[in-house]
């Protein structure tokens, strides 16, 4: 069976964790492709809520393998935090892999990301601070500590010593902070590497030989398409790579092992952090849609930014992941509006119908809205397509339209059960 790729179609936060846990249940293995401690899933299983940062949420599914994948940061106090929280509360990790390739998240990036944040000023990106851009970019300059390398603790001293000198030089001299020592970070290394050394693993051979035997592999997108490096709102972007294609890379697959490709949206639309968002609602309905849809961040904390739902990012998602379906996720959020709106194209000089590379253009354009009928009542106790409002079955008929590729699923609420299937086969 299939390699199945699960990707955001907008800013990150569409509820990819309940559609995650839903597929990990169907699936024997899910990776982790991309990103570290700045996602945050919130997975709730019969009234007990997990947070997690970094290791796939399909670990709650006994017997799943779960790999954090190569192209994962990861920051050790983190990673152990999680794994004593999921071990607490009874928990197997047993089926945790680790890749060897994965880089490592130091004390230095998350001062370096909170140094840097500050002196960008007004001109901030909003970054979660989790040391993430800083990590990324040590990977590219070649200077960054891999898992790797924990397993050889001389080996790891001399290179962090080697690239803490430098650290400390940047953070001194240009932002003029105090310097870091390395023992409390090798310290911290040292029991990371205990604590990881059985799990670490070639987790690009492990998901290879799963996709030959047959089996499912769900490889787990974080963040969102708009918040990919080169796809997304540059410069308000991660430092890594959401879109489908990371998948490969983060994990060691070449593309024709991919079969299908699920974005998640949400039938409305957030963003946490700064820039550009036409159909942003500033008035009392984005908070309204923020209350409602509790609408602040895993990770942070942060209130989200909202608005209504944007077909013309949803069809450049469509079109930069090839994505087959999509999932539709918080459709109950929007109960109880007299209309709903989408927006079909922004004004500008010109009407846009096609999302503009341009963050100029992005940011001084205006939404074109259609606007459909809202509907009564609360979905959420409803499990079946027949028993939702016309208006509400109306509202995702036209996205399909809009988005131009079928809605295999809308989640409404966020227990496990709250999911309704339109088309089974488009969603194992
Ligand atoms: P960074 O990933 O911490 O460098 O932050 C870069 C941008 O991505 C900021 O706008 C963050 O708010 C945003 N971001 C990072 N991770 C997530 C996420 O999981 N959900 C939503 N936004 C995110």
């Amino acid at each position: 069976m299939p390699g199945i790729v699960l990707v955001g179609a907008q800013w990150g936060d569409e509820g990819k964790g309940k559609v995650t846990d839903y597929l990990a249940g169907r699936a024997d293995m899910v990776v982790r492709y991309q990103g570290g401690s700045n996602a945050g899933h919130t997975v709730v299983v019969e009234d007990r809520e997990f947070k997690l940062h970094l290791i796939p949420a399909g670990i709650l599914h006994p017997g799943t393998s779960c790999l954090i994948g190569n192209g994962m940061v990861i920051d050790p106090q983190v990673l152990l935090q999680e794994m004593d929280d999921l071990e607490r509360a009874g928990v197997d990790i047993s089926m945790l892999g680790i890749s060897p390739r994965a880089h490592l998240v130091l004390p230095y990036h998350r001062l370096q990301d909170e140094l840097e944040e500050k002196s960008r000023g007004v001109g901030r990106l909003g970054t979660t601070q989790r040391g993430i851009g800083p990590a990324y970019l040590d990977k590219v300059a070649r200077t960054g500590l891999r898992v790797s390398d924990l397993l050889d603790e001389t080996a790891l001293k001399d290179a962090l010593s080697r690239v803490l000198a430098e650290k400390n030089r940047l953070l001194q001299n240009v932002y003029g902070a105090s310097g870091l020592p390395p023992e409390p970070i090798l310290d911290q290394l040292r029991v990371l590497a205990a604590r990881i050394a059985s799990l670490v693993k070639d987790t690009s051979l492990e998901v290879n030989k799963a996709l030959d035997r047959g089996e499912t592999v769900l490889f787990e997108g974080a963040q969102g398409t708009f918040l990919d490096l080169d796809h997304g709102t540059y410069p308000y972007v991660t430092s890594s790579w959401p879109v489908a294609a990371g998948a490969c890379l983060g994990s060691g697959v070449g593309p024709t092992r991919i079969d299908r490709v699920i974005g998640v949206a949400k039938a409305y639309t957030s963003r946490v952090g700064a820039g550009p968002f036409p159909a942003e609602l500033t008035d009392g309905l984005g908070e309204t849609l923020r209350q409602r849809g509790q609408e602040f961040g895993t990770t942070t904390g942060r209130p989200r930014r909202c608005g209504w739902l944007d077909a013309v990012m949803l069809r450049y998602a469509v079109r930069v992941n090839g994505l087959s379906s999509l999932v539709l996720t918080k459709l109950d959020v929007l109960d109880g509006l007299p209309a709903v709106k989408i927006c079909t194209a922004y004004r500008a000089d010109e009407v846009i119908t096609e999302f503009p590379p341009s963050l100029k253009v992005l940011s001084g354009c205006e939404p074109v809205y259609e606007e459909l009928p809202g509907w009564e009542g609360d979905i959420g106790p409803s499990r079946d397509w027949a028993e939702l409002p016309r208006e509400a079955q109306d509202y995702v008929r036209r996205v399909e339209d809009l988005a131009g590729v079928p809605v295999a699923a809308v989640t409404v609420g966020p227990e496990r059960s709250q999911i309704i299937q339109l088309r089974p086969e488009l969603l194992p």
